[in-house]
């Protein structure tokens, strides 16, 4: 592969896996000619502790800071919360802790920890005769898997069932095996894996066909949770300000809403908003939010048409009603929660003491960050308040100094013109 970097001499990096973090970091500044403050940057030691990091993942050479926030106002059912947030976009956290704020406080469900794991099977000569063979097993099958993890069976969890189906495709039929596995308060992935290749050869011997993946399935169709919140229209007419009353924000928000349910087009950046607020919380809690993403978008689409994951009505008093239903995959045991120290910091601060706890949390916060999304799409619009913050980073861009920044960045949001020409100008103004 050709690195498109004339000084850099590839040869460097062979066995980088294996070398110090330090060496990593000395061969990095040598073959791309690092400053002293770029080398700085590398050797910065985090909340994330090289020692920890280098266990985590394979060559290492720092840390990558994010801004560590909370937001407040949250009421989840019935109990107060302040939810760790980890994210780059201003905003979020300011309107997820503002839509709280104004809201009824959130309603919560969730379903039972159950994750799917699948087994594809090739090479079958009778698919129908395959499948039957596999169910006629399958108490037989789901006590082999049990033995995998006697942790989780003591707590009440373990392989639960098992389904077959028929796939074909243009080379013929193959068997998707569906194993479904009570997780409890683990996001699943390991323990699913584990059983799903445990299982294998016994499928194989079954069916006399070959098997051949054997992996978790991140649409977690089972492991929903829902929120509900009500916000009434004289908290909407509120917090406008008096520019719109609370009717005039219940219908534009319920016309907003409108728009992602007709056209893809919006129900991606509608559903994008709700995962700016549940992907904070889920790094900041050390998760793999990946997973989370992919099993929301995936889920959005499961009915044939990918649609919102909210949905908003109005109540017989007029006031508005949001609601979410999505697969929110995650644990609170094992992966990066018990390796990060801000992850167990994030624990702690919200005091959960199960998975569904904190799978009711976020999908509270995503249901509070696409409402407030809404909420100013559909009033004022997105860039005066984005405008705000973002007008502080083009002024600091500029030049300007800490005395300088609001200054600069208010005239600028005045002008209805952000961009660092603009900062500028007013800079040489108000220097004059
Ligand atoms: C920006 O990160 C998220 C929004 O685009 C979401 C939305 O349009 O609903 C504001």
């Amino acid at each position: 592969m050709d690195f498109g970097v004339d000084y850099m001499d590839k040869k460097s990096f062979a066995g980088f896996y294996k070398k110090e973090i330090k060496e990593r970091q000395e061969i990095l500044a040598k073959e791309f000619d690092l400053s002293k403050d770029e080398k700085a940057l590398l050797s910065k030691e985090s909340a994330l502790p090289f020692s920890v990091a280098n266990r985590m993942i394979e060559n290492v050479v720092g840390t990558f800071p994010l801004p560590y926030s909370v937001a407040t106002n949250f009421v989840i059912d019935g109990k107060d919360y302040i939810i760790p947030m980890a994210i780059e976009e201003p905003s979020v956290v300011a309107a997820a802790s503002n839509a709280a704020k104004i809201s009824n406080g959130f309603e919560t469900a969730a379903d039972e920890p159950i994750m799917i794991g699948q087994i594809q099977v090739i090479n079958i000569k009778d698919a129908e005769h395959a499948k039957n063979t596999i169910e006629h097993h399958k108490t037989e099958l789901l006590e082999l898997v049990e033995k995998v993890d006697p942790v989780l069976i003591k707590f009440g969890g373990g392989p639960k069932d098992l389904q077959v189906n028929i796939l074909e495709d243009e080379k013929g039929k193959m068997l998707e095996v569906q194993l479904l596995v009570d997780v409890r308060d683990a996001m699943g992935a390991n323990a699913i894996n584990t059983m799903t290749e445990k299982l294998a050869p016994k499928i194989e011997e079954l069916t006399k066909g070959k098997a051949i993946l054997k992996i978790i399935s991140n649409l977690a169709i089972y492991r929903r949770a829902q929120a509900k919140a009500v916000w009434t229209k004289d908290a909407l007419g509120g917090s406008t300000k008096g520019k719109f009353n609370g009717e005039e924000v219940v219908e534009a928000i319920l016309n907003a809403y409108r728009f992602a349910v007709a056209t893809q087009f919006r129900a991606t950046t509608h559903n994008k908003g709700i995962m700016n607020g549940i992907d904070a919380v889920m790094i900041a809690t050390g998760q793999d939010f990946r997973a989370i993403e992919a099993g929301a978008h995936s889920f959005a689409a499961y009915k044939g048409k990918y649609s919102p994951l909210t949905k908003y009505s109005k109540d017989k008093d007029g006031n508005l009603v949001g609601e979410i239903d999505m697969p929110l995959v995650l644990g609170i045991v094992g992966g990066a929660i018990k390796v990060h120290p801000l992850a167990q910091l994030s624990m702690k601060i919200l005091g959960v003491k199960t998975a569904e706890e904190l799978a009711r949390i976020i999908v509270s916060v995503g249901l509070a960050q696409n409402f407030a999304a809404l909420r100013v799409l559909s009033t004022e619009g997105l860039q005066k308040g984005h405008m705000r913050l973002h007008a502080k980073n083009i002024a600091v861009q500029a030049g300007a100094t800490k005395e300088e920044i609001d200054i600069v960045a208010a005239k600028m949001v005045e002008a209805k013109e952000v961009s660092q020409g603009k900062a500028e100008e007013i800079l040489g103004e108000i220097r004059k």
